[in-house]
């Protein structure tokens, strides 16, 4: 994998508001960041009013003066274009740029990400506000880079704006071009909602029931939505590429409604993400058994490091998180701070800006604690950052030099299914818990594993480059996916599905063939019948072959499996119930390689079963072992593999080198016995 080339220079620094401070601090706060060995700041992104305090008036003073002083101190500075933020004067003039509820509430002015992304009016405006930065800073020494606005589809991913209604018929006019087709497309001869003129589509209403849209309209409104948002991306991204073509273009974060891959592979250098690992910790109220917490934070980055292999932390959390009335996290502990800062790298990360230098004193986020406090002497936050910094300024290159993260499994996604399961409770709940525990038990038994999007882009190289892919719910399945999978299972490959597979066209119409549709050939298997699992129906249990026929349970939904091959083993069956005794759990022998097909959500145990039936163990088992606490992450280049090792837990964990290594954070020599302090990190060479 060819490095990107912005990304081999190792760079630490923090998010920077000039505007909430006075102007005295600057100099002393840019003076201690260099003392931190940071590099690099991002200012800006909600700036708007400072910049363009009237409209057509610009002002760049402020900013001037603050980019200046950071060159002086060697810092270099990203820009984010303030579009996030409208100023009062914009919205107040220009009330139909606002976003309206699906009630039909207009949100105001207040928060932020009050704007829609269709409005004519917002996109000029922020086509002038981008061009007037980029003609202003394109020459700066400082400015290296830019970031679109601020978390596309962050605080809500839904827009019902009139101009949004309009620009989602003219997105379907585009896609079905008449009408015919959309009826089509969307099922309407159900409950006569056959439409034959267009000036009667629109996105979803308020309906009787409780939000309960035609859920084949709800599916394209989200795909109208990611296009949309990738739309207005793009006029800024286009300016910034003609005005400041020395520079690189990115955005962060991660957020629903939106194909972060496309507007990756068509907007951007590189992704870059917020990486706040509580919020996973905040997350285990699924009644999660033994959850991951934190950790669990390593399943996002791989998704991220599935849109750009290396890519930018432009937030990293450093102290707890709050809002003023929402989010209350515990103080991160020590070496908590550092833990997470590695948890990005090893993922994949080749620059990370904490956020946020100092706690800010006023507005919202008065409890989203930055490195340093209120009173600005330095803290125990600071301190850990310096270590981190005098760390990477030894090690950072080296690890940008090891470009790819190994894996030899990956879990698969797909759009369709994630924007279709978020309405669809017949298959989109399932997702969370199978990703999860499968993530969970391979992390714990330190296999490394990798998200894979399946997108119209996706070819068998990208496939092949896994032993084992997991794709657990697909219930959208197109027959030229289910033709890749046969490829790559036929060349070798091993393919595990989970119940719902197949069951749904693109449109997320049922087909009317055996379930699970295109995938049946491949898995050698049919669906006699199926039933939900929930309060109205005890769940069974999965007995599996082999040794000790092991029980675990058959969570959330039972497909009862029939045998149409003679390839297919089959591999656990149903302990009880009226289909006791059939199959549960099947493995069908294709060409050269296997397709399992699990009749139910997966948990832990299923897991940990098939993983062992399959006999996946770490890459390192040969030289290195590691208690379930401490995550395992390798990234390889050309000079050679570095395995990260970080311990979630506080308290130390014991590890056995049977070879030497250097941990090139320290360049202390391991060997034999080591005792890894609790939170603690090396990365061994
Ligand atoms: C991010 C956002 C930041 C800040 C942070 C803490 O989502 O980009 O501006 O709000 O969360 O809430």
């Amino acid at each position: 994998m060819k490095p990107i080339d912005a990304l081999k220079e190792f760079r630490l620094g923090a998010c920077y508001y000039p505007e909430h401070w006075q102007e005295s601090l600057w100099e002393d706060d840019f003076r201690r960041m260099r003392e931190l060995n940071f590099s690099i700041i991002r200012v800006a992104e909600f700036a708007w009013s400072i910049f363009e305090p009237q409209e057509g008036v610009f002002s760049f003073d402020l900013f001037d003066r603050a980019l200046d002083l950071a060159h002086k101190h060697g810092l270099t500075v990203i820009i984010g274009t303030p579009t996030a933020t409208p100023p009062a004067w914009l919205t107040h003039k220009y009330p139909e740029v606002l976003n309206v509820s699906h009630d039909g509430v207009t949100l105001h002015h207040g928060l932020r990400r009050h704007y829609n992304y269709s409005s004519t009016k917002y996109r000029e405006l922020s086509a002038i506000i981008t061009r007037k930065m980029a003609e202003h800073y394109k020459d700066h020494p400082a400015v290296i880079g830019w970031q679109l606005d601020n978390e596309f589809n962050c605080e809500i991913n839904e827009f019902y704006a009139p101009a949004d209604h309009d620009a989602f018929r003219a997105w379907l006019q585009e896609k079905y071009g008449t009408l015919d087709k959309l009826n089509e497309a969307w099922g309407t001869v159900f409950w006569s909602q056959t439409y034959s003129a267009w000036e009667q589509v629109f996105l979803p209403r308020p309906t009787p029931g409780q939000r309960q849209p035609n859920p084949h309209q709800a599916l394209d409104e989200k795909r109208f939505i990611s296009d949309n948002t990738i739309s207005y991306a793009k006029v800024q991204s286009d300016i910034l590429r003609e005005v400041a073509p020395n520079h690189w273009v990115t955005t962060n974060g991660l957020f629903g409604h939106l194909d972060s891959h496309r507007m990756n592979d068509e907007l951007l250098d590189f992704f870059s993400y917020d990486s706040y690992p509580q919020f996973s910790a905040l997350a285990d109220n699924q009644n999660e058994e033994n959850p991951l917490a934190d950790r669990a934070w390593s399943q996002k980055l791989s998704s991220v490091r599935s849109i750009s292999p290396n890519f930018v932390i432009m937030e990293q959390q450093s102290g707890p998180g709050g809002w003023v009335n929402r989010m209350n996290m515990a103080s991160p502990k020590p070496g908590q701070m550092r833990l997470w800062t590695y948890q990005s790298i090893a993922h994949g990360a080749n620059m990370v800006l904490y956020f946020r230098w100092r706690t800010a004193t006023v507005g919202n986020e008065i409890y989203w604690h930055g490195i340093n406090d209120y009173h600005n002497r330095p803290n125990r936050r600071v301190r850990e950052a310096g270590q981190i910094g005098s760390e990477l300024a030894l090690a950072g290159n080296r690890i940008t030099t090891a470009a790819e993260f190994k894996a030899d499994i990956a879990l698969v996604r797909d759009y369709d299914n994630e924007w279709d399961g978020e309405y669809d409770i017949w298959h989109g709940p399932f997702s969370w818990q199978s990703g999860t525990s499968w993530f969970k038990v391979l992390n714990r038994r330190h296999i490394p594993s990798d998200t894979l999007y399946i997108r119209s882009h996706t070819t068998i190289e990208d496939l092949k480059r896994y032993k084992v892919l997991i794709y657990p719910h697909a219930a959208i399945m197109r027959d030229e996916t289910a033709a890749m999978l046969e490829q790559y299972t036929r060349e070798g490959g091993i393919i595990i599905f989970g119940c719902r597979t197949g069951y749904k066209n693109e449109h997320g119409h049922t087909y009317m063939r055996p379930f699970p549709g295109a995938a049946a050939g491949l898995c050698g298997i049919s669906v006699e019948e199926f039933t939900m699992i929930n309060g109205m129906r005890k769940a069974t249990t999965m007995k599996w072959n082999g040794g000790d026929e092991a029980l675990t349970a058959a969570d959330s939904f039972n497909e009862v499996l029939y045998v149409e091959d003679d390839s297919v083993e089959v591999v656990a069956t149903y302990a009880s119930d009226f289909y006791a005794g059939k199959p549960a759990v099947t493995k069908n022998a294709f060409g050269e390689g296997q397709a399992w097909y699990f009749g139910a959500v997966f948990n832990d145990e299923a897991a940990e079963q098939i993983i062992d039936r399959l006999g996946l163990a770490a890459p390192t088992a040969s030289w290195l072992s590691l208690p379930p606490d401490v995550e395992l992450a390798i990234r390889e280049g050309e000079d050679g593999p570095l395995y990260f090792l970080l311990n979630f837990s506080e308290q130390p964990a014991a590890i056995t080198l049977k070879e030497s290594k250097t941990d090139v954070l320290t360049g202390n020599t391991l060997n034999g016995s080591v005792s890894l302090e609790g939170f603690g990190v090396v990365v061994l060479s």
